[in-house]
């Protein structure tokens, strides 16, 4: 690996974008950035300080006490709000659906933006998220897009539940990608969307084990080592 180098891998949700970026960052030596992970702190917060997800004034006025930091353990991200480590909540299945809300304010984006460029700046990192090969991380080394029909999607987030003995509907796990997909794709600010110079990759019928090969190769073939 040349000295600092950044892999970006975007996509929608249950893409499989943080299994795969955990493989890859443990195969190639860099740090592992989950910035969904961050978005889903910040909308905790909005959500435990009472002023909701959808209030953009109220919010901006909230990120003044808000700070995020990542931790590592076992190759695993662990997030901390306000020193709080809040890595099991932030999964809680209507917590998607937060990140997504406080995700489309620019002023959240912008508060986000320089902890995630400056953890570049000091690590090689594989950075999963939406928007880092358009906007984070433009010059990233490799950029992939990893998407899979809706339905799978729904499918393989269902199954992470389930094994985890949580209650969830099938149903209500695919309407809220699709309508996630949709808040993603349609904001104005760093909406979901492959680079120009992203590899897109399909895993829509893959196994983990092969998304993860092929995601390897890619990187592989990018940066011919
Ligand atoms: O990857 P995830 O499901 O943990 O992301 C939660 C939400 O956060 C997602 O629906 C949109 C938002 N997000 C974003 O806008 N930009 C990123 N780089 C990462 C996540």
């Amino acid at each position: 690996m040349p000295e600092i180098t950044a892999i970006a891998i975007d996509g929608p949700a249950g893409a499989g974008k943080s299994t795969i970026a955990k493989a890859a960052a443990k195969a190639l030596g860099c740090i592992y950035v989950d910035t969904g992970a961050m978005y889903r702190a910040v909308g905790l917060h909005a959500l435990r300080s009472g002023v909701g997800t959808k209030d953009p004034a109220a919010l901006a006025g909230l990120l003044s006490g808000i700070k995020i930091t990542l931790g590592y353990e076992n190759g695993g991200q662990r997030i901390y709000l306000n020193g709080e480590d809040v890595s099991a909540e932030i999964r809680r299945p209507e917590m998607g659906m937060a990140a997504s809300d406080v995700s489309a304010m620019p002023q959240v984006r912008a508060f986000l933006l320089d902890l995630q460029r400056d953890m570049a700046k000091r690590h090689s990192v594989v950075m999963d998220g939406r928007d880092i090969g358009t906007v984070v991380l433009p010059e990233a080394r490799v950029k992939i897009f990893l998407t899979a029909a809706p339905e799978e999607r729904a499918r393989r987030r269902y199954e992470e539940h389930i094994a985890k003995g949580e209650a969830v509907s099938y149903n209500k796990i695919l309407q809220d990608i699709r309508g996630r997909d949709a808040q993603d794709e349609n904001r104005s600010t760093a909406p979901l969307r492959r680079a120009e110079d992203a590899v897109l990759l399909d895993t829509t019928g893959f196994e983990l084990e092969k998304s993860v090969a092929a995601v390897l190769q890619i990187i592989r073939d990018s940066m011919q080592y």
